[in-house]
């Protein structure tokens, strides 16, 4: 018995926004796009819901991984944007599924939220109290951006992507490796007064290369893989520079580096179950291959995994 990802699934706001909409922050299309990769991002209207993004996203994942609703007893979703402060946003998503009463629980990791929620599907499985797990990550960051804020402002999108985690029968057993340092808490973070985001973004950009090139080293090592077994590396999608510069010091080829940041901007814990699925319609992700996962974000927390597909 392993642990595997049985199906992925997405949604994005239905408002884009190019590069060339921030022109009157003193940005430009070749900055933005040279710096990060990013040429457009998705918000939601102020009114919209994020609860309702995250439930079409997580219909797509059950779809994909051909699981029944009536089969999911945990749904567990990554944010930190949620509509509310509290519930945790998983419940209504459970319901809006019409999934009756399953446990639901929101995890609060940053950027990492994802990975964090993911490693706790895992363990619900591999302890044998569940045999499918639906993790969802879904942020609207357009709540928490400082739209006068050209250094960040330019970065930050809206999205849900969502997985179902399932027991399987194959070989790979998943490794994760998760980390934090409450320490560097001032490189990022949303204060309680304005409840916008603010960060230093180039110690951030050395932080997050170091760490996920180090944990995915971890993970690799831990099962017994190289850089060349992996089917695809999707790693948080914050900077197509960052992305890059940890391939190539774990030295994965280019190919086989997925990037959609281009098209979606940073979405934080939306951001890998996004890429995943993304990946999947796109026939990326090869039945049986292996993914090497990674991310980083406010914490400072951070963690990759690997598992297959
Ligand atoms: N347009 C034009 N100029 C800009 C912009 C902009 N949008 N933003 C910043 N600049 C300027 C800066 O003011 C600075 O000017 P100065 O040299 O006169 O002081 C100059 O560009 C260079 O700034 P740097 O910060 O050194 O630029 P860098 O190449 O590092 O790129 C960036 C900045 C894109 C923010 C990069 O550091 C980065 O991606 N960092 C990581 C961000 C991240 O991943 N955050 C974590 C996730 S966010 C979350 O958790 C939701």
């Amino acid at each position: 018995m392993t642990v595997t990802l049985a199906g992925a699934g997405s949604a994005l706001p239905d408002r884009a926004l190019g590069n060339d909409e921030f022109t009157h922050l003193d940005t430009s299309d070749e900055w933005i796009v040279q710096r990060t990769g990013i040429r457009q991002r998705y918000w939601l209207d102020e009114d919209g819901s994020l609860a309702g993004l995250a439930e079409r996203a997580c219909r797509r994942a059950l779809a994909d991984a051909a699981v029944a609703p009536q089969a999911i007893r945990h749904v567990i979703v990554a944010t930190s944007t949620g509509d509310r402060v509290s519930p945790g946003m998983a419940v209504e998503v459970a319901t809006r599924l019409g999934l009756g009463c399953p446990a639901a629980f929101d995890v609060a990791a940053g950027c990492s939220g994802f990975l964090y929620a993911v490693d706790q599907a895992i363990a619900l499985i591999e302890s044998g109290r569940a045999e499918h797990v639906l993790v969802c990550g879904a942020e609207a960051l357009s709540r928490i951006t400082d739209r006068t804020d050209r250094s960040t402002a330019v970065l930050l999108g809206d999205g849900a992507g969502a997985v179902v985690v399932s027991r399987s029968a194959g070989a790979l057993r998943p490794q994760f490796a998760l980390a934090s340092d409450g320490t560097k808490i001032d490189l990022l973070y949303v204060g309680r007064q304005d409840r916008l985001l603010r960060m230093r973004g180039r110690d951030i950009y050395q932080h997050a290369v170091e760490a996920m090139t180090g944990h995915t080293r971890l993970v690799l090592k831990a099962s017994g893989l190289g850089a060349d077994d992996l089917a695809l590396f999707v790693a948080h999608q914050a900077n197509a520079r960052i992305v890059r510069a940890v391939a190539r010091r774990l030295e994965v080829p280019e190919e086989k580096v997925f990037l959609n940041v281009d098209r979606v901007a940073n979405t934080s814990s939306a951001s890998i179950p996004l890429a995943l699925a993304q990946a999947a319609e796109e026939n990326l992700l090869p039945s049986g291959g292996i993914l090497g996962l990674a991310a980083f974000g406010a914490g400072l927390t951070w963690g990759a995994g690997v598992i297959s597909w």
